[in-house]
């Protein structure tokens, strides 16, 4: 049995010297963030996402999106560049997507997973890119889904070269081991090392107290409310995670600085408003005044 050292989340434990921003910088130092999420049934996973990574202060963000899901426009920030692909029946399609694998390769980090929905495509796209990519990449909900139904899949992430975070929810955590979701919910710690051990990954299991770990350390926040409790929050979070990366952090720095920020973010919300009220684009706007406290 392996020593696992397991600690509260505090302020102590994350390194904020990557929100320092040089006078003399450019958007390039920030880091360019490649996301592949939405569809036409999920655009808003793909706003989110994307509005939370360009919020959280990287220099670029691309949103790789199938063009079935660009009627969702108006909640999008502008800042965000988007590649409307070639989708097949409202969600993204192989073909649409390995047009562009170049210019995809020259991300800092890329995210892959938030409303894609599950289906081949999506399958297909993912072993694609664990065959042919070679920067971190962080999965979350349809990517994980996707990898729990692909044997192959699960063998190309192990030997995946690059940094790799996983943030499933105690259901996708079930799904990737193959057990019952109350296995994961009696031992969510083991099941959290489990999984970063296998992919030799950081994973990032996610709940009311989410676990952060590389498989020998862990992480337990306990910032948050059930306000957060609400579709959409795990993806505020997956572009948080994808911004600290763009901008220098490691992947285990990176999931502890956003996991703290975002549920922070939802905390300091509310001082003025409910759980009721609060939603997960607040969190997004939010973000300013946890940043802030931190820094
Ligand atoms: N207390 C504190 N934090 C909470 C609480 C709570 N009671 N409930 C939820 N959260 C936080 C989690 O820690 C996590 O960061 O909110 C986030 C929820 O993330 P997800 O479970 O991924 O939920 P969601 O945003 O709905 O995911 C979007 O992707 O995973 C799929 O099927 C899922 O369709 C859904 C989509
Ligand atoms: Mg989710």
């Amino acid at each position: 049995i392996k020593d696992i050292k397991v600690k509260i989340l505090t302020v102590e434990d994350l390194d904020v010297s990557k929100f320092y921003r040089y006078p003399d910088s450019h958007k390039g130092d920030y880091g360019k963030v490649g996301i592949v999420a939405g569809s036409k049934y999920y655009p808003g996973a793909a706003v989110l996402c994307s509005n939370a990574a360009l919020q959280s202060g990287c220099g670029l963000c691309y949103l790789i999106t199938p063009k079935e899901a660009l009627y969702f426009q108006n909640f999008r920030r502008p800042e965000i560049i988007v590649l409307p692909l070639e989708g097949k029946e409202g969600v993204i399609s192989f073909d649409g997507f390995v047009k562009f694998d170049e210019f995809f390769a020259k991300f800092d980090v890329l995210g892959f997973g938030c409303g894609l929905t599950k289906n081949e495509e999506v399958e297909k796209i993912l072993i694609h890119i664990l065959e042919n990519f070679q920067i971190p990449i962080v999965i979350d909900a349809d990517g994980l889904n996707s990898l729990s139904s692909s044997q192959k899949a699960k063998k190309l992430l192990k030997s995946y070269k690059s940094q790799k975070v996983l943030t499933p929810h105690y259901m996708e955590a079930a799904r990737i081991l193959n057990v019952d979701v109350k296995d994961i919910a009696k031992n969510p710690i083991d099941a959290a090392t489990k999984i970063a051990s296998e992919f030799k990954a950081i994973c990032v299991l996610k709940g009311s107290r989410t676990i952060i770990t590389d498989g020998d350390e862990v992480f337990i926040n306990v910032l948050g409310n059930p306000g957060m409790a609400k579709g959409g929050s795990g993806d505020v979070l997956t572009g948080i995670i994808l911004s600290m990366i763009a901008q220098g952090c490691s992947a285990f720095e990176a999931a502890k600085l956003a996991v703290y920020l975002h549920s922070l973010s939802a905390d300091i919300l509310l001082e003025k408003k409910t759980m009721q009220t609060i939603l997960p684009s607040e969190i997004i706007d939010g973000l300013d005044n946890a940043i802030r406290r931190l820094i």
